[in-house]
């Protein structure tokens, strides 16, 4: 039975409560205005270990910035950003990726003339010469961990293909399998389920629920209800800057002032 419909047959009150670990990443009174734009306005959110935590809300809501200040590639006016505990602005997005804070791209940033097995090459680290010191058992853990990878997103038969060649689905796979490639241990994932067909997204959920399974901790942005409903344990709602809500899934999609925004937006 797959993900998807497996929660379709559970009730509200069967469904897992999980509030998740330690904090691992804490944002507090975060303010970034783009001109006259507040985009972040006051915005305050505990991202705990082990769990999914989605942050859903309108187009424009603010939440590819957020990440963007999470991650270095925008600096945020004031407020901060801790992981855990350690002040992440003013870090370069290098240095932030390297403490083990990954993401992916709305728009996924693939290197589209190399193939697909060295687009998630690229994000593992740099293997030792076979005549170094564990060198020869590095290459075939690195080998074997990749081959894992494009099993595990459907994308073995294509491993020599370029990206650009590569249909939507596998594209959006390929962003999935460069995230699984690169050890990190909280996943930003931006909409990486958008324009999936059926078949796809529950491919892809039960893919993520796995790498949860296995200890990884995401935050991602979706717009899909059925998909938000599959994934989430907890959920965050942006509207206009601000963080409107942020609880367990049953109690933030059960309240009529947010749903009101969420799908006036979704029907316009
Ligand atoms: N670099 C920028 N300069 C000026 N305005 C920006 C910039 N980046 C984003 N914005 C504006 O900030 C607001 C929030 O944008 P953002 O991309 O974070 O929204 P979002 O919630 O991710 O929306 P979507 O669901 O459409 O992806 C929008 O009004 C956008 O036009
Ligand atoms: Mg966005």
């Amino acid at each position: 039975m797959n993900a998807l419909s497996s929660l379709d047959q559970m009730t509200a009150a069967e469904r897992p409560v999980q509030a998740g670990g330690e904090v691992l990443l804490s944002i507090r009174n975060l303010h970034k205005s783009f001109g006259g734009l507040k985009v972040t306005n006051d915005v305050s959110l505990d991202l705990r270990a082990g769990i999914v935590t989605t942050l859903v809300g309108p187009n424009g809501a603010g939440k590819t910035t957020l990440f963007n200040q999470i991650t270095g590639h925008l600096v945020p006016d004031s407020g901060q950003i801790l992981w855990q505990g350690q002040p992440l602005i003013g870090k370069k997005h290098f240095q932030i990726s390297r403490l083990g804070v990954a993401r992916t791209f709305q728009d996924l940033r693939l290197f589209s003339h190399m193939s697909v097995e060295e687009n998630i090459l690229t994000v593992m680290e740099p293997i030792s010469w076979i005549w170094q010191p564990g060198g020869r058992s590095g290459r075939s853990e690195r080998r074997d961990k990749v081959n894992d990878i494009l099993r595990r997103t459907g994308l073995s038969a294509k491993a020599h293909m370029r990206a650009i060649d590569l249909a939507y689905a596998e594209r959006k796979f390929l962003s999935m399998a460069r995230i699984m490639a690169a050890d990190a241990k909280i996943w930003l994932l931006d909409e990486p389920a958008s324009g999936l067909d059926r078949g796809s997204y529950e491919l892809f959920v039960e893919l993520l629920r796995s790498e949860v399974g296995k200890g990884v901790t995401v935050c991602i942005i979706e717009h899909n209800l059925d998909i938000v409903l599959a994934i989430s344990d907890r959920i965050a709602f942006l509207d206009q800057g601000r963080l409107l809500a942020d609880g367990l899934p049953d109690v933030v999609l059960k309240d009529p002032h947010l749903a009101a925004i969420y799908f006036g937006d979704m029907s316009a």
